[in-house]
């Protein structure tokens, strides 16, 4: 296989859990001391990561999932694809109502969401599942 023929390999759903994990280690919590590390594909098969922001307001609080969204926007990204969400807590991880409108907004057809823990296992979610109904425009692209 040429290497052009490997770096357009789909990342497998391993791979994007463990850069989660990594992007984790990024949090800045401390406050609830609850980290949380996020990493998405796009339609391009782009990366992008993220984790969790807090700030002494509480409210102005960023989560992971909307740090690794942004970020993705941000570039030029509008197709999620895939999203990996890891936390320390032996359950997997599922984004908040917030973090559920924001991935309506950008969730392509095929969209799946890894709710994962921190030893690899993971539940599969859509985007229907997490929003059923989202609100979205009419008029969006
Ligand atoms: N948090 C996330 O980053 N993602 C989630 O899916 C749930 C909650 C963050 C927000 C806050 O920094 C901390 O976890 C505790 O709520």
């Amino acid at each position: 296989m040429t290497a052009d023929a490997k770096k357009k390999m789909p990342i497998t759903d391993a791979e994007l859990i463990r850069l989660a994990n990594q992007a984790k280690e990024m949090a800045y919590a401390p406050y609830s001391r609850f980290h949380v590390g996020a990493a998405l594909i796009d339609d391009q098969d782009r990366v992008f990561t993220g984790c969790n922001i807090e700030n002494a307001s509480y409210g102005a609080t960023n989560c992971a999932e909307r740090t690794a969204i942004f970020k993705a926007v941000s570039e030029g990204a509008r197709q999620i694809r895939k999203l990996a969400v890891v936390c320390d807590q032996e359950t997997p991880c599922v984004p908040c109502g917030i973090c559920r409108q924001i991935i309506a907004e950008f969730a392509a057809a095929d969209f799946e969401l890894l709710a994962a823990d921190p030893s690899g296992h993971f539940k599969r979610y859509s985007q229907e599942a997490l929003l059923p109904d989202a609100f979205v425009l009419p008029t969006k692209p």
